[in-house]
């Protein structure tokens, strides 16, 4: 649900951009004032790396714009308990097939009280190499309450449970379509 008034806002403001760009001008095209192209979207696809660098990016929740379920699944009872994954493009548009994930996969995933009401903290995976080395090449990070648990890369309390997934250390993955 939330995907799709998403999708509508943003065509919404597009739609208003071209009325009013076209209200403006006398037919003649200035690019100028155009903004470059899909660089904001680009930075938003992956997240930066580093406790306070990912802390402030969670805080603009710029992963909401990816493939994201809709509501906090409370049916998992495994470590993570009621959580709610998004998934990146990379991940997003490749969920056919069982290839390794590329470069820059990655999720993240809101933690939940045991309500699924209040977010408690975020757990993030990213790919950081082609070849995973059963986990040492992903960046793992996760905080709850506040508490951080981890933040690097070889983070083996995540990466040997991930290890064991079935596709290249992710579980859940969410679909573009
Ligand atoms: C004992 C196994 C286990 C451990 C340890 C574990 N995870 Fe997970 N993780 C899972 C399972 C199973 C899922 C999918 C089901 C779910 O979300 O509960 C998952 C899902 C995720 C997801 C969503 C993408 C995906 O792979 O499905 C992220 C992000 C994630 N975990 C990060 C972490 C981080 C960071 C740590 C280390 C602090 C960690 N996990 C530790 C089992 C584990």
């Amino acid at each position: 649900m939330r995907k799709y008034a998403r999708m509508w806002l943003i065509i919404t403001i597009g739609v208003a951009l071209v009325a009013c760009d076209n209200s403006d001008d006398n037919g003649i095209t200035d690019d100028t004032n155009q903004p470059p192209s899909d660089g904001e979207q680009l930075s938003d696809e992956v997240p930066p790396q580093g406790e306070q660098a990912i802390d402030e990016w969670l805080a603009t929740e710029a992963y909401l714009d990816w493939a994201c379920e809709l509501e906090p699944n409370t049916t998992r009872e495994g470590v993570h308990g009621v959580n709610l994954v998004c998934s990146n493009n990379a991940v997003a548009n490749n969920t056919e097939g069982d290839d390794p994930w590329p470069i820059g996969a990655a999720a993240v995933k809101e933690l939940y009280d045991s309500d699924g009401l209040d977010i408690i903290g975020y757990a993030v995976s990213i790919k950081t190499e082609m070849d995973s080395a059963g986990g040492s090449n992903w960046y793992w990070y996760e905080k709850i309450d506040g508490n951080l648990i981890v933040d690097g890369l070889d983070e083996r309390l995540c990466a040997d449970c991930h290890e064991m997934a079935s596709r290249d250390l992710m579980y859940v993955t969410v679909s573009a379509n």
